[in-house]
């Protein structure tokens, strides 16, 4: 584990409705009161329909809340779309920017990523910027150049590492049950932190999240891996057993 404070983080997507999604909210927030003392930070991002209800829900306490995007500007004619002062009226802390569903499903560049970080910046949330590269990019031997080209992009001059966390998530793993061997988490892993210190004095000090088919049989051995400072889990953080074991994972 490194020196950072690990983030575990659960990205919810589009599921839950209100009586289960409230139902993971108190599940998780009651066994963080249990524990009392957490090796980790730990954060939900809910659909946008439910954050204000978990938020309540967690009331400040150490389950944080976050969005899963937002848009550029603070307002306007944008049908559909939630801007990033709204997450923070609502009790988010935190917002995803740059999954690679937004990436591929909306055709987000990293030009317009780097937008939405400075907007969640502006509204006072942390932004958690999502990089990772193709299963062809990967075949191609391309991995540590796209991801570096997504970081320089993505995420701005403005970024810190209290504004600012960034999770690696390759997409071939994401959703597919294959989760990249601790090799290769650490070869990108350290090429993102090289990226980052060669540019910010704190460069070391950002965390760096894995993600992609993270579960509780192998969450350990990939929080152990040198500059993975947590996880950014999506299936496994519907299940408020599992999301706990890979929490507990941390201690
Ligand atoms: O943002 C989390 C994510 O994309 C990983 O999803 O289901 O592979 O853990 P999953």
């Amino acid at each position: 584990m490194s020196q950072r404070r690990p983030l575990i983080a659960g990205n919810w997507k589009m599921n839950c409705l209100r009586t289960d999604g409230l139902a993971l909210a108190r599940g998780l927030s009651d066994r963080a009161k249990a524990k009392g003392d957490l090796a980790c930070d730990i954060l939900v991002c809910p659909p946008a329909t439910l954050i204000s209800d978990v938020a309540g829900v967690t009331n400040g306490g150490a389950v944080m809340v976050g969005g899963q995007d937002c848009h550029v500007a603070v307002s306007g004619a944008h049908t559909g779309d939630i801007a990033a002062p709204m997450l923070a009226d609502i009790g988010a802390s935190h917002v995803l920017v740059g999954h690679s569903e937004r990436r591929a499903d909306h055709c987000e560049s990293s030009t317009v990523i780097r937008q939405k970080t400075m907007a969640a910046h502006d509204a006072g949330l942390i932004a958690v910027v999502c990089v990772g590269e193709t299963e062809q990019e990967r075949d191609l031997g391309a991995t540590l150049a796209v991801v570096n080209g997504q970081i320089a992009v993505s995420v701005p001059d403005d970024a810190t590492p209290e504004n600012t966390v960034i999770a690696y998530e390759p997409v071939w793993a994401i959703g597919t049950g294959r989760t990249a061997s601790v090799d290769e988490v650490a070869e990108v892993h350290a090429a993102i932190r090289a990226e980052l210190t060669a540019r910010f004095d704190d460069g070391d000090k950002f965390r760096i999240l894995y993600g992609g088919s993270v579960k509780p049989s192998n969450a350990a051995e990939l929080l152990a891996v040198p500059d993975v400072d947590g996880a950014l889990v999506g299936g496994a953080s519907l299940k408020v057993d599992d999301f706990w074991q890979i929490i507990e994972s941390c201690a």
